[in-house]
């Protein structure tokens, strides 16, 4: 099969498209054939080896983690899924290998795809809708009629984020670049706030501080809580991560595989309830110049960019 590998950490150029052995799913796994396959920040973050505590030296590595497929084979003690299904889901952060014609995931970061979507709608929602939904319901426990404050609103993670927030029936601040300020309104941020802004004005006003860009400080998000509420930061760090154990209203959250949180964010999106904005779509054969473009952006205004496989 083909797919988008490196031999040893470093800048795009360590990127290349080989034919690879069509992996075999081991207990508990399966076997997909990609149909479209999302990009996401981590994918570099990944390749550069801003990551290697996680993901180990073991070369050659495949690139990405988000995809949508048909389930080719299936392994020993896999129930829930069979071959044929529709599916959207996550390779393992250890592994990765989504931007190839076959990837191969664990049973629990498999869901169905509800027919609704496209194979390229649903590729785009198993890393930043299951973040954004984990993060908003099961760290945040955001309630019917309470204020969260989402900084990023308009990043992958942040768009869906608002949505979450809002089916909820919480009222949404959220920040984006100056100039965004309609795209946010329309998404169904309540009040939207520059990046920059003064802070001062916001204290004591949140129940929930969602930073998606992690660039929010930890003394001014604390100053923002009402009492009781929570900080939840999707981007840690060693200090983060530190302070994320002890105790407070503090947590670094990495979004972890769970099938029925995604089958919920993929039924959401179904209904058309969560929508990812998608600004392009390439094929396998041209993905390496398209990803190194996405990775230079300065910008991405949360539009994801979709590798599509026939
Ligand atoms: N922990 C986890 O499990 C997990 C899961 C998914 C993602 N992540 C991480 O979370 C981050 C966001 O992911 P994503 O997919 O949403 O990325 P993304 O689509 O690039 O969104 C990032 C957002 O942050 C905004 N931003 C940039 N600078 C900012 C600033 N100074 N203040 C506030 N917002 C700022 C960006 O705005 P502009 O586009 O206007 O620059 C954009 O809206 C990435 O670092 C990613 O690696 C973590």
């Amino acid at each position: 099969m083909k797919r988008l590998q490196y031999h040893r950490y470093g800048g795009p150029d360590v990127l290349t498209l080989a034919d690879a052995p069509t992996p075999t799913p081991g207990r508990g796994q399966v076997l997909v054939r990609v149909r479209a396959a999302a990009a996401n920040a981590m994918d570099w973050k990944i390749r550069r080896g801003e990551m290697r505590p996680m993901t180990g030296r073991k070369f050659p590595r495949g690139v990405g983690h988000d995809f949508a497929g048909v389930i080719e084979r299936v392994g020993e003690g896999v129930t829930r899924l069979q071959v044929g299904d529709e599916v959207l889901g996550a390779a393992r952060l250890q592994d990765a290998g989504a931007f190839a014609e076959f990837v191969i995931a664990d049973e629990p970061s498999v869901a169905h795809k509800p027919e609704a979507l496209t194979f390229v709608q649903a590729s785009t929602l198993p890393v930043v809708g299951l973040t954004a939904y984990q993060a908003v319901t099961r760290v945040g426990r955001l309630q019917p009629g309470q204020e969260i404050f989402i900084n990023g609103c308009l990043g992958g993670v942040g768009r869906v984020a608002v949505q979450v927030a809002t089916g909820v029936g919480a009222s949404v601040t959220g920040s984006c670049r100056s100039g965004s300020e309609a795209d946010a309104q329309q998404l169904g941020v309540d009040t939207v706030v520059p990046f920059d802004l003064d802070h001062a004005p916001l204290t004591g006003q949140f129940d929930v501080v969602f930073d998606t860009a992690g660039t929010l400080p930890y003394a001014t998000a604390r100053r923002m809580l009402r009492p009781g509420g929570r900080i939840v930061d999707i981007v840690p760090s060693v200090t983060k991560l530190a302070r994320s154990i002890l105790p407070g209203p503090y947590t670094a959250f990495m979004g972890r595989p769970d099938s029925d949180d995604l089958q919920h964010v993929a039924d959401a999106a179904g209904r058309g309830e969560i929508v990812t904005r998608i600004s392009r779509t390439v094929t396998l054969g041209d993905a390496i110049p398209a990803l190194i473009e996405l990775e230079n952006a300065p910008t991405s205004g949360g539009g994801k960019l979709v590798l599509t496989i026939d």
